[in-house]
């Protein structure tokens, strides 16, 4: 089986509103939805599970009930760090799942993530026991040691944006999850948590517009390719009505 763990559970302190990022309303939709409804389409997928915030539960359980999102099995609380959030989500669904089901851990911040993402995910979860999203690095990197001045530059040519989803068997991310837990370690993501155990993660080629909803210009960024898209949809069902196509 597949499932996705969806995470929900942050603050959104960059982003400086009182309404955490993934429940912001872009195009009348708020914004967890959209990577929800992604995940929810592909066929793949057999189960989905949200972490969230306590006003949280009952936004993304309503949104499910009224949207008919069966797949969805349960909406839990999330922690105070994404790594808690996301060990939360992993002991909650441990009974209705085996040692070897994949897991894509998702943030719900990154809500263009496309089904072709998915898919190669569990694609390369299935040949390799760990997969993450990746994206190359195109700009030159620099480093200041005051914030004020350059240091040097850095050779960008190995270097990637880590994304997500990022997908392991359960039993792998579980243990790995344990194993930070049980050695204080707080990690960004769950990659950095697998590679301490010396395990391979496959990289799986990730897009531009899979960013991370962080601060107010990316959710204006998100809302512009949106509402973007919509009118592009319009113009062509339009011209295939009028049988220009
Ligand atoms: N997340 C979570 N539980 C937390 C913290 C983060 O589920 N305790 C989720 C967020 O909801 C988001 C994803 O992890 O979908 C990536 O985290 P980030 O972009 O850092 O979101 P926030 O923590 O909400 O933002 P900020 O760091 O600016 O407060
Ligand atoms: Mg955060």
């Amino acid at each position: 089986m597949n499932i996705a763990l969806l995470l929900a559970a942050g603050k959104g302190t960059r982003l400086d509103s009182q309404t955490p990022k993934q429940f912001h309303l872009v195009d009348n939709k708020p914004v967890f939805s959209y990577s929800l409804e992604t995940f929810h389409k592909v066929e793949e997928i057999d189960a989905i599970y949200v972490v969230t915030s306590i006003e949280g539960v009952r936004i993304i359980k309503n949104y499910v009930d009224e949207h008919r999102l069966s797949k969805v099995k349960d909406v839990i609380l999330g922690g105070k760090t994404r790594q808690e959030s996301v060990y939360l989500g992993l002991l909650a669904m441990r009974k209705e799942i085996n040692d070897k089901d994949r897991i894509l851990i998702h943030d719900a911040a990154r809500a263009l993530v496309s089904e072709r993402v998915i898919l190669d995910n569990i694609r390369a979860c299935e040949k390799d026991v760990a997969a993450a999203t990746i994206y190359k690095v195109m700009d030159t990197m620099s480093v200041s040691l005051d914030d004020e001045y350059y240091h040097e530059l850095v050779d960008r040519t190995h270097l990637y944006h880590g994304q997500t989803p990022q997908t392991f068997t359960y039993e792998l991310i579980r243990h790995a999850h344990e194993e930070a837990l049980e050695d204080h370690f707080e990690g960004t993501d769950d990659v950095g948590l697998v590679l301490r155990l010396h395990e391979k993660v496959k990289l799986v080629p990730g897009e531009r517009k899979n960013f991370k909803i962080t601060t107010m210009e990316d959710l204006k960024l998100f809302e512009s390719i949106v509402l973007g898209e919509k009118e592009k949809k319009k113009v062509f069902d339009s011209k295939k009505r009028n049988g220009f196509d």
